[in-house]
């Protein structure tokens, strides 16, 4: 199915994703429709009037590729199949049919650096001898030392222990996350060819695009050099080191332009890459015309509730894209990092200050990305250790608690646990405290988390204020900034800092707390025009 780009706005014909707001949809936790405690597409679909009403442009689905689940999908054993799990294509061309019919595009992720350990070509290659064309598609190789019982290089998996695991014969393949997810050898030609022909079976089908998993992975520097000795210290949650040598190869951007051409038969679709890069000037190289559309900047994820902090991690976003055609994205939680409710400090002052940077994200140029359940003001939960499920945890010896407490299923409506979820016992335990943060009790409340997304996005997608592509920064008080978009002329200030601090000038459109007469409040953010 071949489409056309659609203009939007008065803007010289903007495509839409060049100011979308994206929701991202964790499958397993959005909603059940079967019963069986996890989120599937038929549940997705059923709440495609509530994403309409949120006012999202577009939809990302994380993983509902057949899958073992070693990773909850991102360990992919056909990735043109939909797993039982989640439904099946029927279910998926339903659920993308009627997503178009409310206006919501949907983008589907993709997970090309490696496979699920059960994948049949992974199975083939534990059968074929080594040098076999089985084993080139994966990055085997023999040990060091004399019985090569040692693992080829020093690099450790990012869900800890190390990045090689053995098999029968003695030799030793790669994976950058855990062993069910082998590496794939981006050398090969039939890996580059499977691709490809995920990409045109899913667009298709009618997908608007495409999130590339791990998209600075991938390709690997030749002869597999050790990593630095420093760096082998470092929390898998750093971004990763222009010194890494599993992360960000310079062969990793021919991969890039493959998918742009692809992409590009289908005018009107698009792709954004998982880039946990350090440096503005590595970003940039993945949003170059013939590369990427976008690219996650993650840099409001690590950056503390500090206007001085979020000055920066904006100007870096800014900077990173801007000689390149694609806009900046804004993203403050995803189904990796701790909801932001709880970076912020938890309880009321994570929810006010929650609040407060949903304007200044809002608020910016560019693309938004919003993780399900921040709309709620949900927090990472604590869970018990018989129910953390996340292969970090079993990976690092029971030290890093993983990522299971921001993948917590969405509380809907009722009083009861799981409050709408599913009919059956959620695959992740939902706290009973969450009986006052469901979609249902927060519609009916003005004053809730979900009414000023939903404020706010409306406001976003019709007030002039809005227009344009650029910012300039006004001179604001200590502890607090005050942004304007030069094409429409919003302004948005942001106060971190202790006390209350005068009003910039202008009428009041949206603030995310109580304003004190002509003061901004702490922890509160304004929108004025
Ligand atoms: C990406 C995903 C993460 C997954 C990893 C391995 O970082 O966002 O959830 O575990 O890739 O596929």
């Amino acid at each position: 199915m071949r489409r056309t780009a659609e203009p939007e706005g008065d803007d010289p014909a903007p495509l839409w994703w060049q100011r979308a707001v994206f929701y991202q949809i964790y499958v397993r936790s959005f909603a059940d429709s079967d019963g069986d405690g996890v989120g599937d597409l038929e549940g997705i679909r059923s709440r495609l009037g509530y994403l309409e009403l949120l006012g999202v442009d577009a939809l990302w689905l994380t993983p509902f590729f057949r899958s073992p689940m070693a990773d909850h999908g991102y360990d992919v054993s056909d990735p043109r199949a939909v797993d039982p799990l989640f439904g099946d294509l029927a279910a998926f061309d339903r659920l993308v049919a009627e997503a178009h019919g409310h206006g919501i595009k949907v983008t589907i992720d993709v997970v090309p650096n490696h496979t699920s350990d059960e994948h049949p070509w992974f199975r083939a290659a534990l059968l074929a001898p080594p040098n076999s064309r089985e084993r080139s598609r994966y990055v085997f190789r023999d040990g060091r030392g004399p019985d090569g019982s040692v693992p080829p290089n020093n690099w450790p998996s990012v869900f800890g222990g190390p990045a090689w695991t053995r098999v029968h014969d003695g030799q030793w393949y790669l994976h950058l996350f855990s062993p069910r997810q082998p590496d794939l050898n981006w050398d090969n030609s039939e890996v580059r060819a499977d691709l490809v022909e995920t990409l045109r079976f899913w667009l298709d089908r009618g997908v608007d695009g495409f999130r590339v998993d791990v998209a600075d992975g991938m390709a690997k520097p030749q002869g597999l050099p050790d990593m630095p000795e420093y760096l082998l210290s470092i929390d898998r949650s750093a971004t990763h080191s222009p010194a890494d040598p599993r992360f960000d190869a310079d062969e990793v951007h021919e991969i890039h332009r493959l998918i742009r051409k692809v992409a590009d038969e289908y005018p009107g679709s698009m792709a954004v890459g998982e880039i946990w890069v350090e440096t503005d000037e590595q970003f940039a190289r993945y949003v170059r015309p013939d590369e990427l559309h976008l690219g996650f900047n993650f840099t409001l994820t690590t950056t503390d509730f500090d206007a001085d902090a979020v000055r920066r991690a904006i100007d870096h976003s800014l900077e990173a894209v801007s000689r390149s055609p694609s806009p900046a994205t804004w993203t403050l939680s995803n189904h990796d990092v701790d909801r932001h409710v709880t970076r912020y400090g938890g309880g009321s002052q994570g929810l006010r200050r929650a609040r407060a940077m949903a304007l200044v994200q809002l608020g910016l140029p560019g693309v938004v990305y919003l993780y399900n359940g921040e709309e709620l003001g949900l927090p990472n939960v604590s869970l018990p250790d018989w129910a953390l499920q996340d292969p970090l945890w079993e990976r690092t010896g029971h030290t890093d608690r993983g990522r299971d407490g921001s993948r917590v299923p969405l509380p809907w409506e009722g009083s009861s646990v799981p409050f709408g979820f599913s009919a059956g016992k959620p695959w992740l335990p939902v706290p009973e405290e969450w009986a006052g943060l469901t979609v249902e009790t927060q519609l009916e409340d003005p004053e809730s988390m979900l009414s000023l997304y939903r404020h706010a996005l409306e406001l976003r997608k019709t007030h002039a204020g809005f227009g344009g592509t650029e910012l300039e920064w006004y001179g604001a008080p200590p502890g607090c900034f005050a942004y304007r978009r030069k094409g429409g002329g919003l302004i948005c200030a942001l106060n971190t800092s202790g006390g209350p601090v005068p009003l910039p000038p202008g009428e009041v459109l949206l603030a995310s707390g109580p304003l004190d007469g002509t003061d901004l409040p702490p922890e509160t953010a304004v929108w004025l025009v």
